[in-house]
């Protein structure tokens, strides 16, 4: 259905987890607090819902967590959200750590794409910042999901002082699998610290002096925002999410569902639905309520009327990254 703003809204992300098996410092760092389990959606409320907002028109489902896959029955779930009338595509972001388990199940179940976060190709760097997670495990992962030939795309998020020095060498990996590698700009949700971002643009100057040849890729590769650039006769290729500095709210088509229940119109306001009571009613009553969130969604963002500073306070972790 389309929204206030004439934007139709076919792509809902839900967070199935608050919970995960890695510690990323600009997301879930050590000791942050946890959701009971008995405030998550069960996989049946999950279903539920997803049925409801097809009805509305919702045609893509992203499974985000936290990490989807430490919570049990990931896969049934994708399997029966892809049997749903309606839904043309589901797909599913990870950090890899314990993907290579399930590709097969995954594989089995239909799942449309797979994108595995990867921030650095250095063994030491990767346990630092994500809080112990193995870099070869993840490596494996990206192969593993690429060699099944379920599209695979790589999220890098880069931060001064840290990883700035390894884009050439994330874009270089991109080419040399053969995977799409995106970099995503820092927003400023829950702990991220947005002055250690780097502007997208930056990351572009740069890679176009090391590949000169790099143009501007119009093919459609996702459901998003994402702007892509590819060099010929090279497989792989490179996107840009610019959520800051390219502000792509006026074509914004999604809208986000909390592992608690609560729809999100927008990522950086921490006001949305909760749809917990709906849940208790009739599908019709779930159904308006869906659609008052549609509807509630706004013009934009407020990342920058914050001065970088959102009003959404909680971690990424727990409305979804
Ligand atoms: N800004 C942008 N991306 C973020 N992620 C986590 N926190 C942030 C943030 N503040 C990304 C991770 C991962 C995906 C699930 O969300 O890097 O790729
Ligand atoms: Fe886990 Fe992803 Fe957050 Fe890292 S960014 S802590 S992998 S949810």
């Amino acid at each position: 259905m389309k929204d206030h703003f004439n934007r139709t809204i076919d792509y809902m992300r839900i967070s199935i987890t608050d919970r995960c098996n890695l510690r990323c410092r600009y997301c879930m760092p050590d000791g942050c607090e946890k959701v009971p389990m008995d405030r998550i959606l069960t996989y049946e409320e999950i279903e539920r819902i997803c049925r409801i907002a097809a009805r509305l028109g919702i045609r893509k489902i992203k499974i985000t967590g936290g990490e989807p896959f430490v919570r049990l029955g990931c896969t049934d779930l994708i399997r029966t959200l892809k049997s749903i009338d309606g839904i043309d595509s589901v797909t599913v972001t990870t950090n890899g750590q314990i993907l290579s388990r399930y590709m097969d199940d995954l594989k089995d179940a239909g799942v449309d794409g797979i994108n595995i976060s990867l921030d650095t190709l250095d063994p030491q760097r990767y346990a630092y910042i994500t809080g112990g997670g193995s870099l070869d495990r993840v490596l494996e992962a990206i192969r593993l999901a690429a060699e099944s030939g379920i599209p695979t795309k790589v999220n890098s998020l880069i931060q001064k002082g840290f990883n700035e020095d390894e884009i050439c060498r994330l874009a270089s990996f991109a080419f040399q699998e053969g995977v799409l590698v995106r970099f995503i700009e820092l927003m400023p949700i829950g702990i991220a610290d947005p002055s250690q971002g780097i502007s997208n643009e930056l990351i572009l100057q740069m890679l176009l002096e090391e590949w000169p040849d790099l143009g501007k890729d119009s093919r459609p590769h996702g459901n998003g925002p994402a702007v892509y650039y590819s060099r010929p006769h090279t497989a792989g290729g490179i996107g840009f999410i610019s959520a800051i500095h390219n502000v792509f709210c006026s074509s914004c088509n999604r809208i986000r569902l909390t592992s608690q229940g609560q729809i999100k119109p927008c990522l950086s306001y921490d006001t949305g639905i909760d749809l917990k009571p709906y849940l208790k009613g009739t599908d019709e009553e779930l159904e308006a309520a869906l659609r008052e969130a549609i509807l509630s969604k706004p013009v934009g963002h407020c990342f920058e009327e914050k001065r970088f500073g959102s009003e959404e306070h909680r971690l990424m972790s727990q409305i979804g990254g």
